[in-house]
């Protein structure tokens, strides 16, 4: 004979058993006792099945060396098993009318349909098919057993029929207990209920002596500890008679199975029939027991959130949690209106339920769904067209050359270029304490930024390392726009609202980065493009302005990251191919094209600048990187102050160094040697095509006096000179021009 290992056990099995009635035919339950219905309405029969957990063992067929566990009778079972992965697909079928549930309204609705002419499909969970929830389309998604189906129809008809009610009350969590159609089930399959008592009309062909009376409770069996051992009633004169039994049957009534039906929006193309869509009699107000087997919310509990003032259905269920378990209130609903219509005279309509109606596997629900975790800018289709090879950086998809980076960089120096800079982080701020916040923030000063100017910022944090860097665009006195790295953007509006939080100050922030593209635009000719594009007047350097620019609004900033003239244009993400075709257009007998980030890292390393998080390290202070003059100490409070004062007097070694050599550019990372040993790395080198040597920017840590550094190192085993930065345009005019 077949077995299944339950926690261990071989359990034999007969043929077409659920892994539920291989168990009570071995003298077992499922789980840790509660009422069995053996049709899928409650969460009394979940265990973890082959490594999955939740699973309703009355509707999993048993296999020869299944291998079940029973859930922990206290908590949740683990959610990461030593399941080996099954490979899982996702099926599309698609259908006129889509029936879920084959009982005699299912099959009455099929029928109908078929009539119709129309092509039908009914799911059932009997048959295999699992419905897990009714989506927009609408979609029906539904779990077989090797495979996940989207079932795609005009019309969904939920047709789920009605499920038992389950009794509420002591001892309702004990084991040996099912309902009518549960015993009727166990009977057929030939299992043995013992001495079987029976609260409610007997259910045909089952073997039980019925008893007259109202259910009062359960009492546990002296025998088996954990199983019921007598059902109590109370007749009419209000006596209280023991029934000894091992089996108790309770046929207490029906409520709509309606999870489907309360989880999808009925409208034209959702229709509920048959008892699904009945209004059946609720059950007397609960009293006591178990409420919600889920979350094993008891009467008292709902008592306790209604004595603290929770009075609706959907606040009751948040405050006790009952409903929100896997049956999605399945068994307590009934109970739940009836306890709140009890005390407030008005029947609560349902809750809504979500879905999904029956556990998912991470596997299953993420069947055939491919994230991207890199994001796109506005223009990347624009960068695929014009042959860009594409490339992740910071969190984003980015061009990293045209096919000729060489080419790109001349047109930047030469004539005039385009680059997309969408992916930097975008902020304003704004409100009463605003530039006090900026004031506490940013090492720089931020009031003597006028409006209409802005200002290079480094971020730096509590213990004085630089871990970001961006520009503070000042617009009103109250009003800033900022910007961050593309890898920076993510935290920094965590960043700035957890700093005004605990410095309660009264301060807006919107975080546009994903609302807005930015192109740069920048060259010599830059001014010249711009000017055709229709931008009202010229800008100087560091001056920004919201302006029209081919038509465009956008915010223009003057800057420069490649050393050459650039205006920066942060404009609504919906008009960037417009405004990239526009510049491109404008610009062709000036030489313009796009550069890409290959290109740009070597124009930006001529000049010095320095990439953070590339070029820094983790404890990167802004005196190793030569960058103090970025930071003013007497200017009061800022974030990292106090770290960067005790530090200052302390000897420190490390400097990023400008470093030139002759012949290609060594890899990013190579090491730096002093006589035979390794002092330190290169971080950025690119071999300048307008200088004619390879420019680098490395950290340089050992002995050596930062006053007096060796003047060659080896690089690549060539001699490398430590070179002042920047290697290009020392005067900057360039970029101010
Ligand atoms: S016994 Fe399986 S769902 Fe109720």
């Amino acid at each position: 004979m077949a077995r299944i290992i339950v926690d261990g056990e071989p359990i034999a099995f007969d043929d077409g058993d659920s892994v539920a009635l291989s168990l009570m035919r071995a003298g077992q339950v499922p789980g840790h006792g509660g009422c069995l219905c053996l049709a899928g309405d409650c969460p009394n029969c979940v265990a973890e099945v082959d490594g999955v957990a939740w699973v309703r063992t009355c509707q999993t067929r048993a296999r020869a060396g299944m291998v079940v566990r029973r859930h922990p009778a206290i908590g949740a079972p683990s959610p990461i098993t030593n399941v080996s992965a099954r490979a899982t697909t996702v099926r599309h079928r698609h259908a006129d009318v889509v029936v879920v549930g084959n009982g005699d309204s299912g099959q009455r609705a099929a029928r109908d349909a078929l009539d119709d002419g129309q092509h039908v499909i009914v799911l059932d969970a009997a048959g295999g098919d699992e419905v897990v929830g009714i989506f927009a389309g609408p979609t029906v998604v539904v779990r077989n057993v090797d495979a996940i189906a989207h079932v795609h129809a005009q019309l969904v008809i939920v047709a789920t029929g009605a499920a038992e009610l389950q009794p509420t009350c002591p001892g309702n969590a004990l084991a040996g207990i099912v309902t009518a159609r549960a015993a009727g089930a166990l009977a057929q399959a030939g299992i043995d209920l013992g001495r079987a008592i029976v609260v409610g009309a007997a259910p045909a062909g089952v073997l039980g002596e019925s008893v007259d009376g109202t259910l009062v409770r359960f009492e546990v069996s002296a025998l088996r500890p954990g199983s019921v051992g007598a059902v109590v009633v109370r007749t009419d004169d209000g006596v209280e008679h023991v029934h000894p039994c091992d089996t108790a049957i309770v046929a207490l009534g029906r409520s709509p199975r309606d999870v489907l039906a309360r989880m999808a929006a009925t409208d034209s193309a959702v229709r509920v029939v048959g008892p699904a869509a009945d209004a059946f009699d609720l059950p007397p107000c609960p009293t006591s027991g178990t409420v919600c087997p889920c979350s094993r919310v008891e009467v008292d509990d709902l008592a306790g959130a209604w004595g603290r003032g929770f009075h609706d259905l959907e606040l009751i269920k948040r405050a006790t949690l009952c409903g929100t378990g896997t049956c999605q209130g399945a068994v307590c609903v009934p109970h739940l209106r009836a306890f709140v219509a009890d005390r407030s005279g008005t029947t609560p309509a349902p809750f809504t339920a979500r879905p999904a109606a029956r556990q998912l596997t991470m596997g299953e629900a993420s069947t055939n769904v491919f994230i991207d975790t890199c994001r796109r800018t506005a223009l990347h289709d624009e960068h695929v067209r014009l042959g860009a090879t594409m490339d992740r950086w910071g969190g984003w998809w980015r061009p990293w050359h045209y096919g000729d980076h060489v080419a790109e960089y001349w047109a930047v120096r030469e004539a005039v270029s385009l680059g997309d800079v969408s992916t930097l982080g975008k902020m304003i701020v704004s409100g009463p304490d605003a530039l006090a916040l900026l004031e506490r923030l940013y090492p720089t000063t931020i009031s003597d930024i006028a409006p209409g100017r802005s200002r290079y910022v480094l971020l730096l944090n509590e213990r004085g390392h630089v871990f970001d860097d961006g520009m503070v665009c000042r617009e009103s006195d109250d009003r800033f726009v900022l910007t961050f790295t593309s890898g920076g953007a993510a935290g920094a509006e965590m960043w700035l609202r957890d700093w005004i939080e605990t410095w309660g100050l009264d301060v807006r922030v919107l975080d546009r980065t994903m609302a807005l593209a930015a192109i740069n635009v920048t060259g010599p000719l830059a001014s010249e493009l711009m000017g055709r594009v229709g931008l009202s007047a010229p800008l100087r350097f560091l001056e920004h302005r919201h302006d029209i620019v081919a038509g465009v609004p956008c915010h223009v900033m003057r800057l420069s990251f490649t050393g050459e003239a650039s205006y920066e244009l942060h404009h609504g993400i919906d008009r960037s191919v417009e405004l990239w075709r526009a510049l491109l257009d404008a610009g062709r007998d000036l030489g313009v094209r796009p550069h890409g980030l290959q290109a740009l890292f070597g124009l930006r390393l001529e000049k010095g600048h320095v990439i953070v998080g590339a070029d820094t390290e983790l404890d990167t202070t802004p005196r190793r990187i030569a960058m103090d003059w970025a930071v003013k100490m007497g200017k009061g409070d800022f974030v990292g102050r106090t770290a960067l004062a005790r530090t200052a007097s302390l000897p420190d070694g490390r400097r990023l160094v400008g470093l030139t050599i002759d012949g290609p550019a060594p890899t990013e990372g190579a090491p730096i040697v002093i006589g035979t040993e390794i002092a330190g790395l290169v971080t950025s080198s690119f071999a300048s095509p307008l200088l004619g040597q390879t420019v680098m920017l490395g950290w340089l840590r050992t002995a050596w006096s930062p006053e007096h550094p060796p003047a060659m190192v080896t690089v690549d085993g060539r001699v490398a000179a430590l070179t002042a930065t920047p290697f290009y345009d020392r005067k900057g005019s360039r970029a101010r021009a």
